[in-house]
């Protein structure tokens, strides 16, 4: 097992009845406040006018940008910086999902450059020293970037949506009330944990260096996820399953469960080239290419991770052979994503065509070798396409 520093400096209100703090927690960086948000949920939820209320109330100064688009785009994020110059902001507080999240947290490093804020992602990949601070305040759980260090931004021109890690742009605090929650469609909530099982399944489908503790807990994720995301499509305003998913959204991807493990995720820069592209929900693109990448990866080297996978997670007899649970494993879920959250099966069903398979692949390896549980080349990666036809 690898070393590792642990170290998560994002302070979280979780519950219902925080919002209190807020204002409190925003004056710390200053007076001058961005609320950023999307393309209008906050308001139809009645959490603006909340919000604008406490802002007020605390003295502060509010600046707006609205309208940043799932999948966010970079022009967004150029707006954002401008005003944070123009304005000089000084702290900024993302109302959300994962979209309005990330951006934000990109317009604080844009605002702290005088280059182009798609500099950080080209072939410049301009270091991120430094960012204005942010705040959250999470309507979706999904992504986790309310309490990771990463961002994914899309650029419509060069067709690209990359993802960047930079310590710098941890959110400040992030509250977390799962009854903001309560309006998401069945869809998003679906896709939400499609998403937030994959988080888990990219770290936890490790050969090497495992922590027991942490597949323990990893585990109790999934079934977190397994058991709750249906209660909550169900009954969406049911408080229990809406916290269980918000928690889990936060934990699968904060850093936590990585201790110890050296490995590069594989169907996120996967689907990132179809969100690139088709702009279609990432937690979408993800269920459809999570079971197709398992079925590829699979043979006498990795069975044994599948085996645990399938007998702790979806309960599958241990007696059974190795290569039976693990191909069962596949199955329950394809089951999970398809049946139980009835998301689309198929690259066709969303009208990703065959067309596109060379250039996505090409870019998700990077011209080279992904790393991951199983490298895989270019041709490999066009193969798990195939098999999402
Ligand atoms: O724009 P509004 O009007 O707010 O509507 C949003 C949007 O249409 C809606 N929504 C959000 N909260 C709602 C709500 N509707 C009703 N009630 C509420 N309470 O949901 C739609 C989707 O929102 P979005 O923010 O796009 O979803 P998500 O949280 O899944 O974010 C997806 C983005 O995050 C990136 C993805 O690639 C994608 O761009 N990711 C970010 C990561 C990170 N920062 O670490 C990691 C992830 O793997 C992921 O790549
Ligand atoms: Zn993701």
């Amino acid at each position: 097992m690898n070393s590792f520093v642990y170290d998560i400096p994002v302070k979280v209100y979780f519950g219902e009845n925080q919002l209190g703090h807020l204002g409190e927690e925003l004056s710390k960086f200053g007076k001058r406040v961005l609320l950023t948000y999307g393309g209008g949920s906050i308001k139809r939820i009645g959490l603006y006018d909340k919000v604008m209320a406490e802002i007020k109330n605390a003295g502060l100064e509010v600046f707006e940008l609205s309208g940043i688009e799932p999948n966010p785009r970079i022009d967004s994020v150029r707006k954002g910086a401008q005003i944070c110059k123009d304005e000089k902001i000084d702290v900024l507080l993302a109302v959300g999902g994962g979209s309005t999240l990330d951006a934000t947290k990109w317009m604080a490093a844009g605002a702290c450059v005088d280059f182009d804020a798609w500099d950080f992602f080209n072939e410049k990949w301009a270091p991120v020293e430094k960012a204005l601070p942010v705040v959250t305040i999470l309507t979706l759980a999904a992504t986790g970037s309310e309490m990771d260090a990463g961002v994914v931004i899309s650029n419509p021109e060069t067709k690209d949506k990359i993802g960047r890690i930079a310590e710098p742009l941890l959110p400040k605090v992030s509250f977390l009330d799962p009854t903001n929650t309560y309006t998401v469609s069945p869809y998003q909530t679906a896709c939400g944990s499609a998403d937030m099982m994959s988080h888990i399944i990219e770290v936890y489908f490790n050969m090497n260096q495992d922590l027991y503790m942490l597949d323990c807990f990893m585990e109790g994720m999934m079934k977190t996820i397994i058991k709750y995301t249906p209660v909550a499509m169900k009954e969406p305003e049911n408080y229990e399953a809406r916290a269980n998913l918000m928690w889990t959204s936060s934990w699968a991807i904060n850093g936590f469960v990585n201790g110890g493990k050296q490995q590069a995720w594989s169907c996120h820069p996967m689907e990132h080239e179809l969100s690139a592209i088709y702009d279609i929900t990432h937690g979408l693109g993800l269920a459809i290419l999570t079971p197709r990448w398992m079925e590829y990866c699979l043979d006498e080297t990795t069975v044994s991770k599948y085996v645990q996978f399938g007998v702790n997670v979806f309960g599958i007899d241990a007696a059974l052979e190795p290569m039976a649970i693990a191909k069962q494993s596949i199955e329950k879920l394809s089951d999970f994503f398809f049946n139980t959250l009835g998301l689309k099966r198929t690259f066709t069903e969303v009208g990703i065509k065959a067309e596109d398979f060379p250039i996505m692949a090409k870019k998700a390896c990077g011209d080279g070798i992904l790393p991951g549980f199983k490298p895989l080349a270019q041709k490999d990666i066009e193969k798990i396409f195939e098999m999402c036809l």
